[in-house]
């Protein structure tokens, strides 16, 4: 008699996911080949690499890897700032003060002898806080002309932003281009920045900038302490160089995911107060041939239009000549919602996004500054409902989430994948909390949206590899209880041991089965392909010898019942066992055995509760 039902378990096997998951933020590029994905991958360890005082790092510096400032995540923003330094005068002008090693502060030195210090001649200071380097092939990949454009024809009377042009240091011969990096788009090419910042940041004189800083200018310091020969960059066995390398890394640096990518009232509503005149949303990146397929022809979603506008009283005041102390680079919005410090001095910290956004010293009052350009547009979104105001902090909430990342903690973990299981239907649209699973954005947060998690979700309870849900659809493991979570990892019955000299194994996982609803999977593996398969039950857990070494329990005292199955072809059999039942919690023996075409094999015997509801 059975007191439990038995079901085959249903074993889906997931096709292939025709909607693709955006990276998150610090992936690389979708499609790049797998020499340049090595590329990423070496370029990504000397980003993160302590570069040391015997390889030039120094004299004078402010910090020792690149990623100990562009740290969230590695290659992203950070919270670490620089100063910078230089003297005004009544009139307006602005002196850098390079002669005493401005306007950039190294605030940090190999030896305290050669610490830089900001001069008394200095009058004017501002900190600059750590941007954000993802996405920067992309944005590299804008043709200038179309960010040029924007200033020859602005897109409203409220705004006049101006291009920076530029002489990447890699072509000092020029053409001039369009500079888009850094807070007064000072630079054009991430191999600028490399070389820039490797030599700036860490003291690493290199191809591009082959000399190192003289302390506040002071050339017998730095004779006295620059002891490795410049550039103290060069080429590694493959003829590249550090600044080279980081390149690679930033370059294949994936754009921040945008989730919902498109749909939501707020966007709308940032459009029509005139946020998306300068936070501009889409381009496409050149269609020239020398760039990578991964990085070429494609649609971005950065929201700047990566010119310079005048911020008022809320600039740095530090001239970038041409670029006046007043005009700072609109930052790109994507990845947003990750950032915190926000604004070019990192003023606005901490709290909420919200707060971040709607707070008093917040970004819309810091854009409403006297004289700020942006002005008009803070005083559209001051007008706005407290509910519309919401909407678009829910649209900022968008940029930097990956699809599947309910928590927003930018882990595909097993919180996002039981939201997933409970917000399972529809119809929802874009604004609904559920669009974050609809990655076909089809209304629907369905089987077809799951098959796409499976792509990217990040546990792997059993360490085989592949993640858990993958492992699931795909049917490698049983999940008797439908929870998407692997029974291998859930509770397991106590096995007795016993088992004998072969690979015969059982187990049986999932729900507790004293429990009501229970679903269990019960397990045979390790046997032979399309082997014969023998499943005893018994009521006593007293082991009867059989050979010299193999123990038989449930036939002590005597087999409640014996059953017959076959193995699959990877000597495997799975079924689903259904606790409960509604008599007394009752403990069965199970064990299992097949024959190997020379021997009997015994499994391990397993003590099963079962029973109670
Ligand atoms: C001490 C902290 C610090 C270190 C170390 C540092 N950076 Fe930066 N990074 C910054 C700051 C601050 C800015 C903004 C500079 C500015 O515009 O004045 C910046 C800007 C950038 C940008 C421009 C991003 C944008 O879109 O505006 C890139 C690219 C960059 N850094 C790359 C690097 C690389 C490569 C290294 C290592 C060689 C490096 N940084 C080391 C702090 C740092
Ligand atoms: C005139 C151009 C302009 C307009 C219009 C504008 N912004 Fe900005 N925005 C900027 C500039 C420039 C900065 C950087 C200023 C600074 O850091 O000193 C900025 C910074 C930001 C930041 C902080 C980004 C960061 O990385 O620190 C957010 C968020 C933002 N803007 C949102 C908005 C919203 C929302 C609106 C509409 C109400 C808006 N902006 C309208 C130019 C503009």
């Amino acid at each position: 008699m059975r007191t439990f039902a038995i079901g085959f378990v249903l074993a889906s096997s997931a096709s292939l996911a025709a909607q693709v998951a955006q990276p998150k933020m610090g992936a690389p590029v979708a499609g790049l080949t797998p020499t340049q994905r090595a590329r990423f991958d070496a370029g990504r360890v000397d980003f993160l690499r302590v570069v040391q005082p015997a390889e030039g790092r120094g004299p004078i510096f402010n910090q020792t890897s690149c990623a100990s400032c562009h740290n969230n995540p590695v290659g992203g923003a950070g919270s670490q700032f620089v100063t910078r330094f230089g003297f005004t005068d009544g009139k307006g002008n602005f002196d850098p003060l390079a002669a005493l090693g401005g306007s950039l502060l190294q605030a940090q030195a190999i030896n305290v002898a050669c610490q830089e210090v900001i001069p008394a001649a200095a009058n004017t200071t501002a900190l600059r806080v750590t941007p954000s380097a993802l996405g920067m092939g992309l944005v590299e990949a804008i043709p200038d002309a179309v960010i040029a454009a924007r200033e020859t024809n602005p897109p409203s009377a409220n705004v006049s932003g101006r291009a920076h042009w530029v002489t990447p240091l890699e072509t000092p011969s020029g053409p001039q281009r369009v500079g888009r990096f850094g807070w007064k788009a000072q630079v054009a090419t991430t191999l600028t920045f490399s070389g820039d910042a490797a030599q700036n940041e860490i003291g690493l004189s290199n191809r591009l900038v082959p000399f190192d800083n003289a302390p506040n200018g002071n050339a017998a310091l730095l004779a006295a302490w620059d002891t490795v020969a410049d550039p103290e960059d060069g080429p590694d066995v493959n003829g590249q160089h550090y600044i080279d390398r980081i390149t690679d890394f930033q370059r294949y640096l994936a754009a921040p995911p945008q989730t919902p990518k498109s749909g939501l009232d707020g966007e709308a509503i940032f459009t029509a107060v005139g946020c998306a005149d300068c936070h501009v949303a889409a381009y496409t990146t050149a269609n020239d041939p020398a760039l990578e397929p991964a990085l070429r022809n494609k649609v971005i979603k950065p929201y700047s239009d990566f010119l310079v506008h005048d911020m008022g009283t809320a600039a740095d005041f530090i001239e970038h000549a041409p670029v006046t102390g007043n005009e700072l680079r609109t930052p790109s919005l994507w990845g947003v919602r990750n950032r915190d410090p926000l604004w070019h001095d990192g003023r606005v910290v901490g709290g909420t996004l919200q707060s971040r956004i709607l707070g008093s010293n917040g970004i819309i009052a810091l854009h409403g500054a006297f004289g700020s350009e942006a002005a008009p547009s803070a005083n559209a979104f001051n007008a706005l409902s407290a509910g519309d105001k919401q909407k678009v902090v829910a649209f900022l909430d968008s940029l930097g989430r990956a699809e599947f990342d309910w928590d927003g903690n930018n882990a595909l973990d097993l919180a996002d994948l039981n939201a997933f299981r409970v917000n399972m239907g529809g119809p929802f649209t874009a604004n609904s909390p559920q669009a974050v699973f609809d990655v076909n954005q089809d209304g629907y947060v369905n089987y077809t949206d799951l098959t796409v998690f499976a792509t990217v979700y990040e546990v792997d309870c059993n360490n085989n590899g592949t993640n858990d849900l993958a492992d699931v659809l795909n049917g490698t493991v049983g999940d008797a209880n439908a929870d998407l979570v692997p029974d291998e990892c859930q509770f397991c019955q106590p096995s007795l041991g016993f088992g004998g000299a072969g690979s015969l194994a059982l187990s049986m996982c999932g729900d507790d089965l004293t429990t009501a609803n229970s679903r269990g999977t019960f397990q045979v593996s390790g046997g032979p392909a399309n082997g014969p398969l023998l499943v005893a039950i018994g009521v006593s857990a007293n082991p009867y010898l059989i050979t010299a070494t193999e123990y038989l329990v449930p036939l002590e005292p005597l087999a409640a019942l014996v059953d017959y199955f076959v193995l699959d072809a990877n000597g495997r059999f799975r079924l689903t066992i259904q606790g409960g039942g509604g008599l007394p919690v009752h403990t069965w023996v199970f064990q299992a055995a097949t024959f190997t075409g020379t021997a009997f094999d015994l499994s391990n015997a397993l003590a099963v509760s079962v029973g109670g509801f």
